[in-house]
């Protein structure tokens, strides 16, 4: 019964835990071993993807940062052009729809009146077609686009998103491939990114399974006011998400920077009472990314650090090091996201925060 916390204590912590079953739900009969199902996504799916020149996105929290990490997907893996606006904010400005551009709005409930009303006005300006990824069967934003890619995330209670965001990665990246493909991305490519995806329900209970291990961690954010996430490539929007959880429910200030803009202001903030996360997967930033962490260190900054056990990132006096499987470059955003879930979430439950309902936000914002 979704309606049930079962053996949980907040909807919040049993979303985190289906995660694993749901992205299966989410990859199953859109892929092979080895390829992406395009039929899958829809019989007109292959016509419409065909002349895509550019990916408009648009989304409200939560789904709009899944929409940051689809576009360092769609740009690297389908070199096709991918602007990304919170809905709020394309609604009301004058903007330019380019040739065959693909409207794709992200919304876990389909009804954000922002994201509703960004895509009528776009039909108006006219693009080739909206694709929907969604987590609501039925909901307004499905029933008026042309292509729906939907999420299996099951209800999502908590208002803080969890499951609904590692599905909409799941299916986005999915779409990407589909994208990819008309674009000459090639088969062995392909079949190593969708070799990862299935990698993904096995990785993300690893990470789970690190749960104890997070709790320990999150005493030293109980009494904090301010906090600073860094990451930097597809990580970034990771950090955005992990700063946004951690308002959310534990109601400390969170900021998210990518990692090369730390000179450029966060780091006059940074001492001993503000935390310093970041999200280091194994990829050819990550010598960047240490060497912006030791600028963290030496102003007295305490740091926790998510990293790919093969990348080296030692502990050391001030720097907490907790270690993630080696996973794949491009699903690396997915994997990543689940610790930080896991560090808000037993912040917020050290302060005794309502969890499941923080103060002041509504599951699904239907009015403007
Ligand atoms: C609200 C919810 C968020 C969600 C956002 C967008 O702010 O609290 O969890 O990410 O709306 O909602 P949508 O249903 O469009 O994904």
């Amino acid at each position: 019964d979704s309606a049930d916390k079962g053996e949980y204590r907040h909807f919040m912590l049993k979303e985190i835990y289906e995660q694993p079953k749901v992205i299966k739900a989410t990859m199953e009969g859109r892929i092979t071993d080895s390829r992406v199902l395009e039929q899958a996504l829809g019989t007109e799916a292959a016509n419409l993807l065909e002349d895509v020149n550019h990916v408009q996105i648009i989304a409200c929290g939560t789904s709009y940062h899944a929409g940051m990490v689809a576009r360092y997907w769609i740009e690297e893996l389908a070199g096709v052009a991918c602007s990304v606006e919170v809905a709020s904010e394309f609604r009301y400005r004058k903007h330019v729809i380019q040739r065959d551009t693909l409207f794709l709005c992200i919304s876990q409930s389909g009804e954000t009146a922002d994201t509703l009303a960004a895509l009528r006005q776009a039909k108006q300006a006219g693009f080739r077609a909206a694709l929907a990824i969604c987590n609501v069967p039925g909901s307004s934003l499905v029933r008026e686009s042309d292509l729906v890619i939907m999420t299996q995330a099951g209800p999502e209670i908590g208002v803080a998103s969890t499951k609904a965001f590692t599905t909409q990665l799941t299916a986005l990246l999915i779409f990407t491939l589909a994208l990819a493909r008309h674009n000459g991305l090639d088969e062995q490519r392909e079949a190593d990114i969708v070799k990862a995806i299935h990698q993904l329900p096995g990785q993300v209970d690893q990470v789970l399974a690190l749960d104890g291990d997070i709790a320990e961690m999150s005493k030293a954010f109980m009494d904090k006011n301010h906090s600073l996430f860094l990451g930097r490539g597809s990580q970034f929007p990771v950090a955005l998400e992990g700063a946004l959880k951690l308002k959310e429910i534990s109601y400390i200030h969170a900021e998210a920077y990518p990692a090369g803009e730390l000179k450029h202001g966060p780091l006059a903030l940074v001492d001993s009472e503000m935390p310093v996360v970041t999200v280091a997967p194994n990829n050819d930033l990550v010598e960047k990314l240490k060497s912006n962490l030791e600028e963290v260190r030496a102003r007295g900054g305490e740091l926790f650090v998510f990293a790919d056990q093969s990348a080296d990132v030692r502990p050391e006096e001030h720097i907490h090091v907790m270690q993630l499987p080696s996973v794949h470059e491009i699903t690396a955003p997915i994997v990543y996201t689940v610790p930080l879930q896991l560090l808000s979430y037993h912040v917020a439950v050290l302060k005794g925060t309502d969890v499941d309902q923080p103060r002041n936000l509504a599951k699904s914002v239907t009015v403007e």
